[in-house]
This record gives C-alpha cells, sequence and structure tokens, in this order.
C-alpha cells in the first residue's frame, strides 16, 4: 500500500545487499524504519519480538528464513533445523508452520546444488500469493461491504469495527480485514471504522496508522467499547483477521475478539473473518481444545510502552509493583459466532461445510 506516494510492501528482498529488508513495526505508528534480516538469529528475533507480526507476514518472513538456511548450508539437517529453530518462535499462528513444511517439501527433493535458489524463488513465490489472496479477500468483502451500502440512505457512511491489525502490515500487501475496507474506500462506498485498541500491544495503532495513509475515516477506541457501539446501533458490520481457523471454522485471533463475536451476536451485527486460506489449519477440528495459545510476556500486560521524549521505546508501569499479570495472546471464537468467512475463493459459512465446499481439493488431502 502507499505511504505518502510510496508503495510498500510490508517485507521485500533488497536486491543490491542481497538481504531481507522488512518495516520494524515496533517503531510504528511514531517513526518508520526499515531494517535488514541478514541472520538466521534476526529472523527468529523479528518474528519473536514482532518487529513482523500478523499470520500471514510471519508466514512469508519463515520462508525467507528458510531460504537463508539454504544459502548457508543447503543440507537436509539444516533445513531440519533450520524448520525447528524458526518455528517455534510463536506458536499460535499457523501460516509460520504452513510456510515452512511447504517450503521443506518443496526443497528435499532437490539435489543440494539447486535448493538455495529455489528456496528464494519459492519465498517470492509465497510473498506474491499472499498479495493475490489478499486483492481478492477485499474483492469479495467489497460485495458484502456494498450491500451493506445499498440498504443505506445515500452519502451515510458503512460502519465497520475491527480488531486488532489484520492490515497490509500483518501481511505482505493489502491486509485480509483492511482489504475490503480500501477496496470498498477506493471504490467511493463512505466508510467509517472503530479501531479496537487492542491492549496489549495495540496494534489497533498500526491500524490506524494504516487506514489514516490510505485517507479511511476511523475512530481508535478503547477495547471495551466495541459492546457499547453495538448496542447503540453504531455498528453495521465487524471484520476481523485469524491467526489460525479449524476445518469446523471455529477462529482462533487476537485475544478480545471473542468477547466482539458475543457482543456481536447478541446485537444481531454481522460478524465476518477475513481468512486467507493458508490460515486454515485443517488438521483441527475444536479450536477450542486444539490449538496452542501464545502466553506472552507479563511486563506487556503490567506495563504500557511507547516512544518517549528523546526517541526510544520506553515503558511504565501501571499496576503496583509485584502484581501477578497473565497475557494469553489470543482467544478462540466458536464457529456458531461467525456469521462468514470471506477468503479468496468467495464468502461461506464458517463450518466444516461450507469450507469444504469452497476447498474441496485442500480439505479432502
Ligand atoms: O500478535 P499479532 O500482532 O501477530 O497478532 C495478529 C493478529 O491477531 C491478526 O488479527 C491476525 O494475525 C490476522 S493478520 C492478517
Amino acid at each position: 500500500m502507499k505511504i505518502d506516494g510510496t508503495h510498500y510492501r510490508s517485507l521485500w528482498w533488497n536486491g543490491e545487499s542481497d538481504v531481507l529488508d522488512i518495516i520494524d513495526q515496533r517503531w510504528l505508528p511514531h517513526d518508520f524504519r526499515v531494517v535488514p534480516v541478514a541472520t538466521m538469529q534476526d529472523f527468529a528475533d523479528a518474528i519473536f519480538q514482532m518487529r513482523v507480526r500478523g499470520a500471514p507476514l510471519i508466514g512469508a518472513t519463515a520462508a525467507y528464513g528458510m531460504a537463508l538456511a539454504m544459502a548457508e548450508d543447503p543440507s537436509v539437517a539444516n533445513m531440519d533445523a533450520a524448520w525447528t529453530f524458526l518455528e517455534k518462535t510463536r506458536p499460535t499462528a499457523i501460516n509460520l508452520r504452513w510456510a515452512l513444511d511447504r517450503c521443506r517439501a518443496a526443497l528435499r527433493p532437490l539435489l543440494e546444488a539447486e535448493r538455495a535458489a529455489a528456496a528464494l524463488t519459492l519465498a517470492h513465490e509465497i510473498a506474491d500469493e499472499d498479495v493475490e489472496i489478499n486483492r481478492r479477500i477485499g474483492e469479495n468483502g467489497l460485495a458484502l461491504i456494498r450491500e451493506i451500502a445499498a440498504r443505506k440512505p445515500a452519502g451515510e457512511p458503512v460502519r465497520l469495527l475491527t480488531h486488532c491489525n489484520a492490515g497490509w502490515l500483518a501481511t505482505v500487501d493489502w491486509g485480509t480485514a483492511t482489504s475490503p475496507m480500501y477496496h470498498a474506500h477506493d471504490a467511493g462506498i463512505p466508510l467509517h471504522v472503530w479501531v479496537d485498541e487492542t491492549r496489549p500491544r495495540n496494534q489497533g495503532a498500526l491500524t490506524s496508522w494504516e487506514l489514516g495513509k490510505h485517507g479511511v475515516p476511523h475512530t481508535y477506541v478503547t477495547d471495551n467499547a466495541g459492546g457499547h457501539l453495538m448496542q447503540h446501533g453504531m455498528v453495521d458490520m465487524v471484520i476481523t483477521g485469524t491467526d489460525r481457523t479449524t476445518r469446523r471454522g471455529d477462529v482462533c485471533n487476537k485475544i478480545g475478539t471473542y468477547l466482539k463475536a458475543l457482543a456481536a451476536h447478541d446485537n444481531d451485527v454481522p460478524f465476518y473473518v477475513a481468512l486467507p486460506s493458508p490460515t486454515i489449519d485443517w488438521t483441527v477440528g475444536d479450536g477450542m481444545a486444539e490449538i496452542p495459545i501464545e502466553e506472552r510476556d507479563v511486563q506487556e500486560v503490567t506495563h504500557v510502552q511507547g516512544v518517549i521524549e528523546g526517541g526510544g521505546i520506553g515503558t511504565v508501569q501501571v499496576t503496583p509493583a509485584g502484581t501477578a499479570g497473565g497475557n494469553p495472546a489470543f482467544d478462540v471464537t466458536p464457529n456458531r459466532l461467525v456469521t462468514g468467512l470471506i477468503t479468496e475463493r468467495g464468502v461461506c459459512e464458517a463450518s466444516e461445510k461450507g469450507l469444504a465446499e469452497l476447498f474441496p481439493d485442500f480439505a479432502r488431502a
């Protein structure tokens, strides 16, 4: 997407230095910093420290990490070691394992001498495919937004609510939940987006930054505001992203998504999830029981973080010293609360049948 007239992806291959460049998202929205990811430790740190984040972007980054591993040592032993090293960086978003599995399956049958070049080509392919998938999600989501707009008096905005950042920063480009918003805005449909702050990491600030750069009207609200807004008829539709969706359509996404789905259900607000197919975990049926939920450092909860005077990232404690904290980073929204899944192949019911109809090739595999 464009920032001040220049088109950016959230990562790109730097042909001059032969390394991957990323936008270090820890500094956003205050500072736009591009940093190289040049060693295997850099890759692991970039994912674990959330310099890159968002399920599809984590997957694409891991694919470039595998390409680096193959350039350093194309043996099967090193491929397996890289798989394990990168896979343990974050446990919940399935795109990480999906990308690593795809790389390993494609590279293992090749000769050692072929693997480095093939791994880099595959990483580029995974990145490009992500862009195309999200573009199509945008078109399919646009149709839903159009339907809502058609029922409103002319000129009245469609009021959307989103949680976390499932924007272009969380993918290679377009975003998942934001892609329909960008498509609708570009098509001239008046929109207003309620952006949940998404404590503790405040990914909503990234969403606000993105939407602002694209000129999409929006308001940043506390995580607790959504139920109130829905009760007062101020939300026409919720769209979130997902880190892992089960074959039955249970949606694991950023902590707090479930509460938004409950509030949407209670207030008859349609609750849609933008779902790229690599985020479907066909091996998991019951999301509540089977998806590992990442527990992050409690300091993210007991402290608030921001850019401090002088330019560094600083934290301020908000709890009494010694207070115990808990920090589950994701939750699971059961399929019964999800109105529909917006995928690159179309919109389907959040159910085993709905997903299998759209993806018979994957569902059978
Ligand atoms: O912890 P994060 O910031 O990686 O979590 C991101 C989310 O939960 C997104 O909503 C999800 O990955 C979908 S991104 C298109």
